[in-house]
């Protein structure tokens, strides 16, 4: 006679789990989170079972109609979790039998918790990045279309953090897109290995019972069963690999945070954030932050986190299934709730950004951001690039000096430095003159972007 609280493993053992080990092994806190897709994983087992004969069409049904009562009582709120049952397999299976009877401890037959939790993992990955790739989506678009909004505005570029060269606005937004594309596709790409179907693999070796993988594979909408099933309870790449992509998604979320903070300063002003997305200060009464943005930069820290966390984890376990496994959850959920909290933030924030044109555009006046377009003006009229750099560079001591940029200087003050300078000159020096200038694909000229911006939307469409 079984003397363990756990009656599902209670046979061999010969003294009740101590109560705080129960407590310290138990998973149901947080696994309880994939009560769904362990139902829809036993009810694919269930049908599977009985249409290879291990079970009766009675039986399946009679699992059937419980799981999904249980699942009711679940969405409810009514199911009464127990830690005694260590995690949310057991729970369900317990509360099963608990209403079908004996034909609900027939469900585990030809099954291992270690098949059974790897499917429900990947089931649930499965629906999260679904959800994940919809918000990232929505905030691919929304930038899209400002983008657009922006074709023509002119900001300074920066390299160093120093005024580099005039760009426009819509250009600057294009590049934070192309990050976001570049995430999306290794989203999809790890869905790719996250849908293969661990059940089957038992506990490590197989099963004796004559199952149909391909059909359970089928019922799940997965792609196909897992090749070997050591390698199916034990792998978790899928979850490595959607933390890492979770990883660049947030680098990039924190680089895009980390120019919003900027722009929105005194200092910069280039941009004004609707209140909403702002908060205040308790004790000056002048401030308005940006703690969207800077939430999303601060949140990438836990992200990061997880990732080492969860390669720390897998890195020196023996095949196939230990019980550090149960620490892949909640660095897991965790991730995606984070992902999910910035997309939103991001996905609703980025469509309201107003950009301060006439102030942008004094900033890119200064600094000498035309410098490159009187070097290539003189190369045009056959100065020697090197030659030419030196000059300009001149021109801009003179500049600095005089307080004038090179678009305010004289034809008379340019030809101090080239007698070769003409009254040309100063179409190539206009701010509209050097953005329109780079005129070709991935060149900052507004025809560009609203050219980028339609390829963006067509290829957002084809996905
Ligand atoms: N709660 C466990 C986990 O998350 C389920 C699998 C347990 N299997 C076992 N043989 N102890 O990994």
């Amino acid at each position: 006679m079984s003397h363990s609280t756990n009656q599902s493993w209670g046979g061999r053992f010969s003294e009740p789990t101590d109560a705080f080990v129960a407590r310290f092994t138990a998973s149901v806190d947080f696994d309880q989170r994939m009560a769904r897709h362990d139902i829809q994983g036993s009810i694919a087992h269930a049908t599977m079972l009985a249409q290879v004969g291990v079970l009766s069409d009675e039986e399946r049904d009679a699992i059937i109609n419980g799981l999904t009562e249980i699942e009711q009582e679940i969405a409810a709120g009514e199911f009464e979790w127990s830690v005694e049952l260590e995690d949310v397999h057991m729970n369900i299976e317990a509360r099963l039998t608990a209403k079908i009877g004996i034909t609900g401890k027939k469900l585990h037959t030809g099954r291992s918790r270690n098949d059974q939790v790897a499917t429900d993992i990947r089931l649930y990955m499965r629906e999260a990045i679904d959800l994940v790739a919809e918000e990232l989506a929505r905030l691919r678009s929304g930038l899209i279309e400002l983008a657009e909004r922006e074709a023509d505005t002119i900001m300074p570029g920066f390299t160093h953090l120093q005024t580099a060269q005039p760009v426009t606005f819509g250009h600057h937004l294009l590049a934070w897109h192309e990050m976001l594309a570049r995430d999306h596709e290794r989203l999809l790409d790890c869905r790719k290995r996250a849908n293969v179907l661990p059940l089957g693999a038992a506990a490590l070796a197989g099963t004796t019972y004559p199952i149909d993988r391909h059909l359970t594979a089928q019922l799940l909408g997965f792609d196909r069963p897992a090749e070997n099933s050591l390698d199916a309870v034990s792998d978790r790449d899928f979850s490595i690999e959607f933390t890492a992509f979770a990883s660049l998604l947030l680098m990039h979320l924190s680089r895009m945070s980390e120019e919003l903070v900027l722009w929105t300063s005194t200092q910069f002003n280039f941009i004004n954030l609707p209140d909403r997305f702002c908060t205040g200060s308790s004790i000056m009464p002048q401030k308005k932050n940006p703690d969207v943005p800077e939430l999303v930069r601060g949140k990438s820290g836990r992200v990061y986190g997880h990732l080492i966390g969860l390669l720390t984890l897998m890195k020196s376990q023996p095949l196939a299934y230990n019980k550090d496994n149960q620490e892949d959850k909640e660095p897991l959920f965790d991730t995606f709730d984070t992902v999910m909290g910035c997309l939103r933030a991001f996905a609703d924030m980025v469509p309201a950004i107003e950009s301060k044109t006439e102030s942008m555009r004094e900033a890119a006046r200064g600094g000498f951001s035309t410098a490159t377009d009187l070097a290539d003006y003189l190369v045009r009229k056959g100065v020697a690039f090197r030659d030419a750099h030196e000059i300009v560079g001149q021109s801009v001591a003179f500049g600095i000096e005089q307080h004038k940029d090179l678009s305010d200087m004289t034809l008379a003050e340019l030809q101090q430095f080239s007698d070769i300078i003409d009254e040309d000159v100063f179409e190539v020096l206009t701010l509209e003159g050097s953005v329109a200038a780079r005129n070709h694909i991935g060149g900052t000229a507004p025809d560009q972007v609203r050219a980028a911006a339609q390829r963006a939307r067509d290829a957002l469409k084809a996905l």
